[in-house]
C-alpha cells in the first residue's frame, strides 16, 4: 500500500535540492580536462546486419509523410484554426489555447487526485459481516449501487477512448478526455475495491448489468449510444454525422454521468450520513465530485460545439435530444422503484422521482433546453452541498489535500 507521507517527503526532499541555488560554472581547468580524459571506455559497438538494416531504414524515412497530412514548414497555428469538431489542423499542438476551461478543467480535475485505497473500510466490513447491522432493504441498495456503477464506469470509460476521443478535435478538450478516462479507471478500481473489502460475490455483482432488469436497461441504453461513433469507419463531417456525435455526448454526459448515477450516489451518500457504510460512502463521495466535473465538462463542450455549429441544433434536433434526457430519467425512476421498494434511510420512490425530475430539469437548462417538469425541488440540497464541496473543506475529511501540496511544488 501506498505511503503518502514517505511520497510527500520524497518530493520535499528533491524540491529542497533543486531549490538550492547552483554555483557558478566554474572556468575548466586542467584537472577537470584531465578527469575528462579518464573517462575513456572501452566499449566498442560491434557492427551488425540488424543495425545496417536499421540505418537503411532511417535514410528512406519520409518525414513529411511521417507526420500525416502535416505541411512541412506551413504557417503555424493561429488560435481561430482550432475547432471542437472537424477541425483540420495539427492535433499535437497544446497551445496556443482556445478553449481555457477544457484547460483549467485538466488542472482542476488533476488537483483531485485521489487513490481508492486511501480511504479506511473496516468499520464498512464489521458492519456488512455483522448480521444485524444494515436491514435488508439497505443491504439491496449496497448491492445494486456496486452492481451497476462497477460496469457503468466501464462503458463511460469504452465510450471516451473507443468512440469519442478521436472525433473531438481539439488538444486541450484532448488532455482533459485522457485525465477522465483515468478517472474512470479510478472509479471502476474503487468499486473493485469495495466489492472485495467486504467479500461480495464477485461474480453477481460484475454480471449485474446483464442479469437484473432495472440495471441493465440503464447500462443497454447507454451501448446503444456509443455503438455508431465506435465503428471504425464512422466519421463526423456531414450533419447527420454530426448530430450523432452529439447524441452520444448527451448520453453519455448528460444522461449516463449525469441522471443514472444520481440514485445510487444519493442513497449511498444518504447511508454515509447516517455513520452506515461510511468508506463505500466517501469512495461515493470522491467519485461524485469527480463526476459533476465531468458532466460540466460535457455540458461546455456540448454548448461549444452547438456554438460552432448551430445549423446541427435543429427545433426537430432539440426535440429529439428533449426526448433522450426524458428517457434517461425514466429508467432512472425505474431504478429508484426496484431499489426502494419501501421507505429507507430518509427516502422513498415517489421522493427520489420529484428529485431526479429536478435534476432533469437542471440537463435540460444546462444545455439550453426547456425543463419538462415545472416546479419540481431538490428534496435532497446535502447532496448539492456534498458536489460542491472544495477539497480543503472535505465532508469527511482525509487525505486528499495532500495532493494539492504535491501540486503546488516548486521547481525554481
Ligand atoms: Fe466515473
Ligand atoms: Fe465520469
Amino acid at each position: 500500500m501506498l505511503n503518502w507521507d514517505e511520497f510527500h517527503e520524497d518530493d520535499q526532499a528533491v524540491a529542497e535540492t533543486m531549490s538550492k541555488p547552483k554555483p557558478a560554472p566554474a572556468a575548466p581547468t586542467a584537472s577537470f580536462e584531465a578527469d575528462a580524459g579518464e573517462l575513456k571506455s572501452d566499449y566498442r559497438p560491434v557492427e551488425n546486419d540488424r543495425l545496417q538494416r536499421a540505418r537503411q531504414s532511417l535514410e528512406r524515412l519520409d518525414v513529411a509523410a511521417g507526420l500525416e497530412e502535416l505541411e512541412m514548414g506551413a504557417a503555424r497555428i493561429e488560435v481561430d484554426d482550432k475547432q471542437m469538431i472537424n477541425a483540420r489542423v495539427d492535433l499535437n499542438q497544446l497551445v496556443p489555447f482556445k478553449y481555457e476551461w477544457a484547460w483549467q478543467k485538466y488542472l482542476d480535475g488533476s488537483a483531485n487526485h485521489w487513490m481508492p485505497q486511501e480511504v479506511n473500510m473496516n468499520a464498512d466490513i464489521a458492519l456488512w459481516k455483522s448480521q444485524d447491522g444494515l436491514t435488508a432493504d439497505e443491504r439491496r441498495i449496497v448491492e445494486r449501487s456496486l452492481g451497476y456503477f462497477s460496469t457503468a464506469d466501464s462503458l463511460v470509460a469504452n465510450n471516451l477512448v473507443l468512440a469519442l476521443y478521436r472525433l473531438i478535435t481539439n488538444p486541450e478538450c484532448r488532455q482533459y478526455l485522457l485525465r477522465q478516462a483515468f478517472e474512470e479507471a479510478i472509479h471502476t478500481h474503487a468499486y473493485q475495491y469495495c466489492v472485495e473489502s467486504l467479500g461480495m460475490d464477485e461474480g453477481a455483482v460484475f454480471n449485474m448489468y446483464r442479469e437484473v432488469p432495472s440495471v441493465a436497461a440503464k447500462s443497454a441504453w447507454s451501448l446503444k449510444h456509443t455503438q455508431s461513433l465506435s465503428r471504425p469507419d464512422f466519421q463526423t463531417g456531414t450533419p447527420e454525422t454530426d448530430q450523432e456525435l452529439l447524441r452520444n455526448l448527451v448520453a453519455f454526459y448528460c444522461v449516463t454521468e449525469g441522471i443514472f448515477f444520481y440514485c445510487g450516489f444519493s442513497q449511498i451518500l444518504s447511508m454515509g450520513r447516517r455513520n452506515k457504510m461510511t468508506g463505500v460512502a466517501e469512495q461515493f463521495q470522491y467519485i461524485l465530485r469527480d463526476e459533476s466535473m465531468h458532466l460540466n465538462f460535457g455540458v461546455d463542450m456540448i454548448n461549444q460545439i452547438k456554438i460552432e455549429n448551430s445549423h446541427l441544433w435543429t427545433p426537430e434536433f432539440q426535440d429529439e435530444v428533449t426526448q433522450m434526457i426524458l428517457e434517461g430519467t425514466e429508467l432512472e425512476i425505474a431504478y429508484a422503484r426496484d431499489t426502494m421498494p419501501r421507505g429507507v434511510l430518509g427516502m422513498n420512490a415517489a421522493i427520489m422521482e420529484e428529485y431526479l425530475h429536478f435534476i432533469c430539469n437542471r440537463r435540460l437548462a444546462q444545455i439550453g433546453l426547456q425543463e419538462q417538469f415545472p416546479g419540481a425541488k431538490n428534496p435532497f440540497p446535502w447532496m448539492s452541498e456534498i458536489i460542491d464541496l472544495r477539497k480543503e473543506k472535505n465532508f469527511f475529511e482525509t487525505r486528499v489535500t495532500e495532493y494539492q501540496v504535491g501540486g503546488a511544488l516548486s521547481w525554481d
